[in-house]
């Protein structure tokens, strides 16, 4: 790595070899409660007692709160994810300590060595948290592209179907393990140990804030973009999307693209339909977030009791709400409904009038001015996305 060899083929092979490893590793209850999530959170708890005796020395000072709080919130909110770990047997006696060092590249294929063994119990992981070590020490060594594909690789071979929330908590929880080992390194004696650590430290903090599950939601009236942002921003962040516009028809039975024009507040768009599509969509988007999925919620949100629901759902999941609401000129809008075909949405320009007249205003959602390129509209709510866990201090990012 350090010398800059092509190392992409050896990386397949091992994320080829780790997935049959752990394919028939020991598995069963004892393993399987060191990867719950109560355990999960004790090891991280004691690791960041350790951090916390070094702020201000060989790290920034809030480092040790940020990683607290931003973990807290993970696990809080993902009880049926780690549920769901457990049931799926993905806790294995696995290696344990899998960084680039112990790894032996040969010609017949690369061979791991030096799996934990000081404790049985910190060798009792998830399958993916086991191989996220390495990813962890790719990205250190400068090259978290590599970290990236050799997860995608071994997902493949595995057909662990994680969530990449679930990645970027592990492999900040392991490079949380290796600032603490760097830490206790330089108190007894190595200073070289201390900017590794802060360097691990930086790590954890940036996988776990990208890795906060999100909910999203992207409101605003008819032909103001919000799937066209809803969709660039899920594509580019791994979130799924909930469209009310495909829901409203799946619940009526009848094909998204079918149009079901009706008069404003008739038919399919009834108020009591209304009030079961937001339910649903809510509904589902609980499900997805306790599994760590982030989602983006593509609806017109006009009525604030139903963004005071969301917002409560946000909480209950401990999930990073955001909240857009779309805008663009009556002109450009109208314009945009009348060039659709094929779209889910069955809003006619009268229609959108009218939903304007008792629109509720939004004053805790960020305008989103849709007018412009898609590119500035989605740039924009990328920022939004990333600064979406609050803003940590400076010095813990570096
Ligand atoms: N900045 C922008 N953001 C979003 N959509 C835009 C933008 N500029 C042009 N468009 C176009 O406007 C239309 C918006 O429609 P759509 O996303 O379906 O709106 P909505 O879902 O709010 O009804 C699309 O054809 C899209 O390509
Ligand atoms: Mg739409």
């Amino acid at each position: 790595m350090r010398r800059g060899a092509d190392v992409d083929a050896a990386l397949r092979a091992l994320a080829r070899l780790m997935a049959a490893f752990h394919a028939r590793a020991g598995r069963g209850p004892r393993i399987a409660a060191e990867g719950g999530r109560e355990a999960l959170r004790a090891r991280w708890l004691a690791n960041t007692a350790e951090l916390r005796l070094h702020e201000g020395t060989v790290l920034p000072a809030p480092t040790a709160g940020a990683i607290d709080r931003l973990v807290t919130r993970f696990l809080d909110g993902r009880g049926p994810l780690f549920a769901e770990r457990i049931d799926d047997e993905r806790i294995v006696d696995g290696h344990g300590d899998l960084i680039a060092a112990d790894v032996f590249c040969l010609d017949d294929g690369p061979r791991v060595l030096d799996c934990l063994e000081f404790d049985d119990r910190l060798r009792f992981v998830d399958a993916l948290d086991d191989v996220a070590f390495l990813a962890m020490d790719l990205e250190r060594l400068g090259r978290p592209d590599l970290g990236e594909r050799f997860l995608d690789s071994y997902v493949e071979f595995s057909g662990d179907p994680a969530p990449a929330s679930l990645r970027h908590h592990y492999i900040a929880y392991r490079a949380g393990v290796r600032a603490k080992v760097g830490c206790i390194r330089h108190a007894q004696g190595d200073p070289a140990a201390g900017a590794d650590a802060a360097h691990y430290a930086a790590i954890a903090v940036r996988h776990l804030r990208a890795g906060a599950p999100r909910l999203v939601l992207v409101g605003g009236l008819p032909g103001t973009g919000k799937s066209t942002l809803s969709g660039a921003l899920a594509d580019r962040f791994g979130a799924v999307v909930l469209s009310s516009d495909r829901i409203r028809k799946e619940l009526a039975g009848i094909d998204p693209t079918r149009p079901a024009g009706a008069a404003f507040g008739q038919g399919i768009y009834a108020p009591e339909r209304t009030e079961e599509l937001y339910a649903e969509l809510l509904h589902r988007a609980e499900q997805l977030l306790g599994r760590g999925e982030s989602v983006v919620l593509d609806a017109s949100w006009t009525a604030a009791p139903r963004r005071a629901t969301a917002a409560e759902l946000a909480r209950r999941t401990s999930s990073e709400l955001l909240q857009l609401e779309c805008r663009a000129d009556a002109g450009t809008t109208a314009r945009r409904i009348a060039a659709r075909h094929g779209d889910p949405s069955d809003a006619t320009v009268p229609v959108a009038t009218l939903m304007a007249t008792v629109a509720d205003p939004w004053p805790d959602a960020v305008p989103i001015d849709t007018a412009g390129p898609v590119g500035d509209a989605l740039e924009r709510t990328t920022a939004l996305w990333r600064d979406a866990p609050g803003r940590p201090a400076g010095a813990v990012l570096r």
